[in-house]
Parts: C-alpha cells; sequence; structure tokens
C-alpha cells in the first residue's frame, strides 16, 4: 500500500503547494516514486515534465476519491496531497485518510496562532515551520518565538525548511530543464525527514554540489515515473509494476 501525506492547514500563503512540490521532487531524487495531488480549486494542474514526480488533478471531490484509491494500490508510492487553505472540512477529510500530516507554518504571530490551532485539532500532524529565515539573526529571533510560543509542542514539530527563492520554480507550470543546486538539496532533506518519519528506509541524501542535470537525466532512467499527467481515470497498474 501506498502511503499518503497531507499537507494541510487553515490558512493560505503558508507554504503547503511549495512543501507538496519540494517534497515530490525530493522523493524522485532520492529514488522514490510519488505523485502530488492538487485539491485547490483555485490553481490549475502543473506540466509534470521535467518533474521526477507525477501530477494528479482531484480539485473534485469524486477526483479525489479515485485518485487516493488509485495511489493506494500502488505499492511503495507516495501520495503527497496539497491542501487548499480556509477549508476546515477538506482539512478533517484529508487528516482521515492520510498516514502522515504536515502543517507548515511561517515565522509569524498570526501563522503561530493558526498552527496551534491546528496541531490541538490533528493530534497526529506534526508542524513544519516553512519560509524560515536564513539570516542568524533573524533565526535566532524566530526560535526565540518558536520556545515562546510553541514551546508545549516542541516534539511536534519537525526541521523548518527555508527561504529559498529557487523554491518557486517548482510552482511553476513548466520547470526548467536545470534546476539550482540548493534546491536540489532542500528537496531531498525534506524528503529524508519524511521518510524517516514513515520508517522508510533509505541511504542518507548526499548534498549535491554542482549543478543537476535532472531534465538529460530522466528520460534516460527508467526506473523513474514516467512525465506523463497522472489521470485516475487511467489505469496506471503497469507504472508500479516498474518498482525495484
Ligand atoms: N521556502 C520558501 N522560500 C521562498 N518562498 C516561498 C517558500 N515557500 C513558499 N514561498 C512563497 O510563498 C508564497 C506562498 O506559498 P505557497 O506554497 O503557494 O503557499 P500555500 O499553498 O500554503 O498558499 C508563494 O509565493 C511561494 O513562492
Ligand atoms: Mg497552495
Amino acid at each position: 500500500m501506498a502511503e499518503i501525506i497531507c499537507i494541510i492547514g487553515n490558512k493560505g500563503g503558508t507554504g503547503k503547494t511549495t512543501i507538496s512540490h519540494m517534497l515530490c521532487q525530493g522523493m524522485g531524487l532520492l529514488g522514490q516514486r510519488s505523485v502530488c495531488v492538487l485539491t485547490d480549486t483555485h490553481r490549475e494542474p502543473l506540466d509534470p515534465d521535467g518533474r521526477r514526480y507525477l501530477i494528479a488533478d482531484a480539485r473534485t471531490r469524486e477526483a479525489l476519491g479515485k485518485v487516493v484509491d488509485k495511489i493506494r494500490a500502488l505499492p511503495g508510492w507516495l501520495g503527497i496531497i496539497d491542501g487548499g487553505g480556509n477549508r476546515s472540512e477538506m482539512d478533517r477529510k484529508l487528516y482521515g485518510l492520510a498516514n502522515l500530516v504536515l502543517l507548515p507554518f511561517r515565522d509569524s504571530h498570526e501563522d503561530i496562532r493558526t498552527v496551534i490551532r491546528d496541531l490541538d485539532a490533528f493530534p497526529r500532524a506534526w508542524a513544519i515551520p516553512s519560509q524560515w529565515p536564513t539570516n542568524p539573526w533573524q533565526q535566532e529571533t524566530a526560535g526565540k518565538v518558536l520556545r515562546e510560543q510553541l514551546g508545549q509542542y516542541a516534539d511536534r514539530i519537525l526541521l523548518p525548511v527555508s527561504t529559498l527563492s529557487a523554491s518557486k520554480l517548482l510552482l511553476q507550470k513548466d520547470i526548467p530543464g536545470k534546476l539550482p543546486t540548493p534546491l536540489g538539496n532542500a528537496c531531498r532533506a525534506l524528503a529524508y525527514q519524511v521518510l524517516d518519519m514513515l520508517e522508510i528506509a533509505c541511504e542518507a541524501p548526499l548534498e549535491d554540489t554542482e549543478e543537476e542535470t535532472q531534465g538529460a537525466d530522466m528520460r534516460k532512467d527508467d526506473a523513474l515515473p514516467s512525465a506523463e499527467a497522472f489521470d485516475p481515470m487511467t489505469d496506471i497498474g503497469d507504472r508500479s509494476s516498474t518498482r525495484h
């Protein structure tokens, strides 16, 4: 059975979509097969070409049911569902079906207030600091706020995803053939943390120091998912059989 990871939280702009795509890309870089599932009715599906994961459109309730059933039936795959924000009912539904739930939040009082409410509402969920400062002085200030306001949830807070301007490349409809190395490294680190939580064995990622040439590599490597769009209506049984 596949594992389903949901990225939810009752607030827009926290980084749900970015973290969903970074996580999927990181999974691909670590040799895992994943599908990034869109549920936000205000967004259009992105082009899967050049990505190390598939894209599924689950913007209707019916499509979501079908997509989740399809992914569940693929042994060893990971389904990463990008929740929409401001949709409590959808968040409860996604929480109910997920093996792992992440709640991104930024270094702001409003985000922290919201994530506290979500941590209380979803007792199995983990908070993940998002768009976290990289400057040491700002980091120290953010850490202080975390300790003061989220101290009692300290054991439910994951390692942060740093602010990284290149992360927006993954949110483009079409991504460039080459992605910057720091983005690949951040994606790998995030995916490794999540695999560890799911107790899925994986070698610790080695940081890439050179530019990634994944666009070209991908087409040669038949162990990676096909770049065709993930369509819940088609039979994807064949893809699961190529897993090693
Ligand atoms: N780690 C990051 N570094 C830099 N910018 C980020 C990061 N995560 C998100 N952003 C930016 O913040 C905005 C909101 O992020 P998004 O992932 O769309 O949030 P959500 O899906 O929760 O609404 C986008 O413009 C995105 O590019
Ligand atoms: Mg979003």
